[in-house]
Parts: structure tokens; C-alpha cells; sequence
């Protein structure tokens, strides 16, 4: 009952143009465990980054809510109403997907009650910090998002349900990807902290990811260690991803940077219809023909 309630409050706020809130429907049990092209190092990465997602998104929209009634641009005020129903989706389908994962072999709990600590400790900075620090998540989530929906032939290697959440949020992240820029600049336009903040979060971020990435490897050493191609693998993509989304990270960088500027249109159009008819997801079904399917 809840959760279609919450379901239709969102069909009823005000259109955020090109950003739609989808349910996601998907089995995570039906995901294997190195799901991500058959490699370990790749699979664990993402994994790692699963398990961040709901505590993380929960403060996303907390951030910019904290600033939400500063906000005098009713446009926006409908963006952010779309941000908040997509991160909450976010967060819960990630906390289903890291829930299916818990074993004795595998654990994430551990780094979770770390994660949990340190978000009290941030929801206490500065909301402006807190906000900034937003922006540069967004900037990272939209990045990764893209750099997912530009390898067509590797997606095609992961079991369909891992697919679904998968490029799902990608392209979510990257529809949303300027609400908590446009809401910082609105409020703040303080670029020179803006900047700042994200050279503390590129550092805190890749250490916690290859820290939290390493752990389930180590756990899973058994199984993970003799794939060794597979490995090779991840580790070429990682490289590649490392070389290939420099420029757009550092494009952040720029005093007139709007993360609008990067272009991912084709690859999005792409993907909705590979997943309304090769994934027969409804959500984007219902997206290209509206009207034909409930
Ligand atoms: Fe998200
Ligand atoms: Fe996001």
C-alpha cells in the first residue's frame, strides 16, 4: 500500500522535463555474484559501490533538501522534486541488491556501519559543504553512469537483471546529473569551494571504493583469483575508464563548467529502447508509447 501510494505523489508533482522517476522491477537473486563481463576485479568494484548507494543517496537528497526553500525557481523546484523520487529509487533498489548479497563469505555490513558513521558526522558540516559535496558526487555518478552505457558489447555479457539496475541508474544519474549544481549555484555560486570540495572528494572517493573493492575481493579470493582473464579484463577497463573520463572530470575544474555540457543523448536513447524491448521493462515501454502499455 506504501509503496504505491509514494508511487502516485510522484506521478502528481509537476513535470521535471527530462527527468522521469521509473520503478524498477528486477530480481536480484538471479544475479551471479561476478556478474560484470565474468570479471572479478570489475564485479567487486560495482558491488563496493552498491553498497555505498543507499546510505550515500539518502544524503544526496538530504543535502539539497537542507537548501530546498531558498530555491525561488519553480523549474527547479520540479527538478528537485524528480532528484529526490529517483535517488529514493535508487537507494532502495541498491539496499535490495546489497541485501542479496549477504553471506558468510561475503560481507558488506561491516563497511556499511563505517559508511553510517561517517554520514552523521557530514549531515553536521556546514550545508553548503554538505552540498558541494553533492555536486561532486553527482559529477562522479553522472560520469560513471556514461562511461556504463557507452560499452553496449560488455553490458550485453551481464545477466539481464544486473542490466536492469545497472543502466537503469545510469541513465537516471545522468538525467538528473545538474539539479544539485543548479541548487548550489542558485544558493551559493561559491565556485572556488565548489572546486575545492571536489579535490577532498576525488581523493575520499577513490580510496574508499578501491579500500571497500579490495575487502571483497579478499573475501571472495577463492573464487576471484582464478579467473585470471577476467581479471585482465576488469583491470584493461579500469585503465581505459581511468584515461577516457579524465577530461570530463576535469572539466569540473572550469569556472563557466554546467555538467548540462556533456552530451549523452544518443547513448541514452540507445539504452531506453534496448530496455523497453530487449528487457521488456515497463517503466520506458510505457516512456517511448505512452498510452499502449499500463
Ligand atoms: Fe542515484
Ligand atoms: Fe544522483
Amino acid at each position: 500500500m506504501t509503496e504505491v501510494a509514494t508511487e502516485k505523489s510522484y506521478q502528481n508533482r509537476p513535470k521535471a522535463l527530462g527527468i522521469t522517476v521509473r520503478k524498477l522491477q528486477f530480481n536480484p537473486k538471479l544475479i551471479r555474484r561476478h556478474y560484470f563481463a565474468n570479471s572479478p576485479v570489475m564485479s567487486h568494484l560495482l558491488t563496493a559501490l552498491s553498497s555505498t548507494f543507499p546510505i550515500g543517496e539518502q544524503f544526496f537528497v538530504h543535502s539539497v533538501r537542507n537548501v530546498r526553500d531558498k530555491v525561488k525557481d519553480e523549474k527547479l523546484q520540479a527538478q528537485i522534486a524528480a532528484f529526490i523520487g529517483q535517488e529514493a529509487m535508487h537507494s532502495k533498489a541498491h539496499a535490495q541488491f546489497n541485501e542479496a548479497w549477504r553471506s558468510d563469505d561475503y560481507n558488506l555490513d561491516r563497511f556499511q556501519a563505517w559508511l553510517a558513521r561517517r554520514n552523521d558526522y557530514v549531515k553536521n558540516l556546514h550545508p553548503k559543504i554538505q552540498l558541494a559535496i553533492t555536486c561532486a558526487f553527482e559529477h562522479f555518478t553522472a560520469l560513471l553512469g556514461g562511461y556504463i552505457l557507452r560499452h553496449p558489447q560488455v553490458l550485453a555479457t551481464l545477466d539481464d537483471d544486473a542490466v536492469k539496475l545497472w543502466v537503469w541508474h545510469a541513465i537516471e544519474e545522468i538525467e538528473h546529473r545538474a539539479v544539485a549544481f543548479d541548487v548550489y549555484q542558485a544558493v551559493y555560486g561559491d565556485d572556488k569551494v565548489r572546486r575545492m570540495i571536489m579535490r577532498s572528494v576525488t581523493t575520499g572517493f577513490a580510496s574508499l571504493t578501491l579500500y571497500s573493492a579490495t575487502r571483497l575481493f579478499l573475501q571472495d579470493k577463492r573464487k576471484s583469483l582464478p579467473k585470471v582473464g577476467g581479471n585482465i579484463f576488469g583491470l584493461y577497463l579500469l585503465g581505459k575508464m581511468f584515461v577516457q573520463l579524465m577530461p570530463e572530470y576535469l572539466s569540473y575544474f572550469k569556472t563557466d563548467f554546467h555538467p548540462s555540457e556533456i552530451d549523452y543523448s544518443k547513448m541514452v536513447n540507445y539504452w531506453k529502447k534496448q530496455l523497453a524491448e530487449d528487457y521488456q521493462m515497463k517503466s520506458f515501454q510505457h516512456e517511448l508509447k505512452p498510452g499502449l502499455i499500463n
